[in-house]
């Protein structure tokens, strides 16, 4: 019998901290009308300066395992997606693992920047398949506001900080129907934080810088192809899809990708505009508020397609 994982419970996290456009416009040269024209962001949440990426991820964790109806200590894997972890190391989902007070499992971080839950999401799919896990817990999680640099209106404007959450549990059909990933790292300087520790000081610039209009092109470019892939890996057609969760990173990127796959906006979840852009959490955080408002119900097909810098992309497609 083939064994295969779905995910039975989601939770999210925001920190308290909501900074709008109209506080931006105070501290950098830039318009709200701007800012929402050009990405649909009108507002994002910001970490509380003792808030690191394992404390939201925890917050996201807790929700997740209470809405699956299990209890921490039968989780026997943990992934973190997450750019911004809270130290070179101990991996983020160690430190995780420890607040949650679960011991033993496996648990490590996926670094795969704003495709890190459906890389994460994918990988743990791949180790629920070998049939040595009952239940594995999937977070991404990031505190974008650590590595931006709060001047360059180009860049600030566009990220948030935030968690969310999924349990897997195994089961003998689908739920998670496939993944397909993909990496391009000849695009490594198109978005990127340049900074590393060495010798007990950093070096280079550790804040995001990107190069916007390569990425919106490339992105769009993207999300429809990994959207066209999974379909037809299952044999399904665009109509069979009934919700679509893009990463949250800009509106325009959103609404092209919808267009292109003939998708009406109303079965794409969308999140940007009071999230923005929080990187490997935007898809989890869509995926939570769709499931606990009712949206998402049993039976249908959600597409999950991630992008980001790497670059990175890729799709996971679940029956849920
Ligand atoms: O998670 C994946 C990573 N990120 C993304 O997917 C983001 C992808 N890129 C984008 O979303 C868009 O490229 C941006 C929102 C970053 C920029 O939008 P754009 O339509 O590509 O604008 P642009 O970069 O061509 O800039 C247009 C103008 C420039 O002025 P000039 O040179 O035309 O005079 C910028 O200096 O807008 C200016 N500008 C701003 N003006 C007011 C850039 N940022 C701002 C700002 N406020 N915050």
């Amino acid at each position: 019998m083939t064994i295969h994982s779905r995910i039975i419970g989601t939770g999210s996290y925001l920190p308290a901290k909501v900074l709008t456009n109209q506080d931006l416009e105070r501290m950098v040269d830039t318009t709200d009308e701007w800012v929402f024209t050009r990405t649909g962001i009108r507002q994002r949440h910001v970490a509380a300066d003792n808030e690191n990426a394992s404390d939201l991820a925890l917050a996201a964790s807790r929700r997740a395992i209470e809405a699956a109806g299990i209890r921490p200590q039968d989780i026997g894997l943990i992934v973190v997606a997450t750019t911004t972890p809270d130290m070179v190391f101990p991996s983020t989902a160690c430190i995780l693992q420890a607040k949650l007070g679960i011991r033993n499992s496996p648990a490590f971080d996926m670094q795969a920047v704003c495709s890190g839950f459906v890389y994460g999401l994918a990988a743990a799919n791949q180790f629920m398949r070998s049939g040595q896990y009952g239940y594995a817990l999937v977070v991404g999680a990031e505190v974008y506001s650590r590595i931006l640099d709060w001047k360059d209106r180009s860049t600030c404007v566009l990220f948030g900080d935030g968690a969310g959450a999924v349990v897997l549990k195994r089961d003998n059909a689908p739920g998670i129907m496939s993944c397909h990933l993909h990496a391009d790292g000849s695009y490594a300087g198109m978005l990127s934080v340049p900074g590393t520790v060495r010798g007990g000081a950093v070096s280079g610039r550790p804040l995001l810088k990107m190069e916007g209009n390569t990425v919106f092109k490339f992105a769009v470019k993207v999300l429809d192809e990994v959207a066209a892939e999974a379909l037809a890996a299952n044999h399904l057609r665009k109509s069979d899809l009934d919700w679509l969760i893009p990463h949250q990173a800009n509106i325009r990127i959103i609404q092209a990708t919808a267009r292109k796959l003939g998708l009406s906006m109303e079965k794409v979840v969308t999140t940007v505009e009071r999230h923005a852009n929080t990187s490997a959490a935007s898809i989890p955080l869509a995926l939570d508020e769709a499931v606990r408002d009712g949206r998402i119900r049993a039976g249908q097909h959600v597409l999950l397609a991630g992008v980001g810098g790497g670059f990175t992309w890729g799709s996971v497609l679940i029956k849920w």
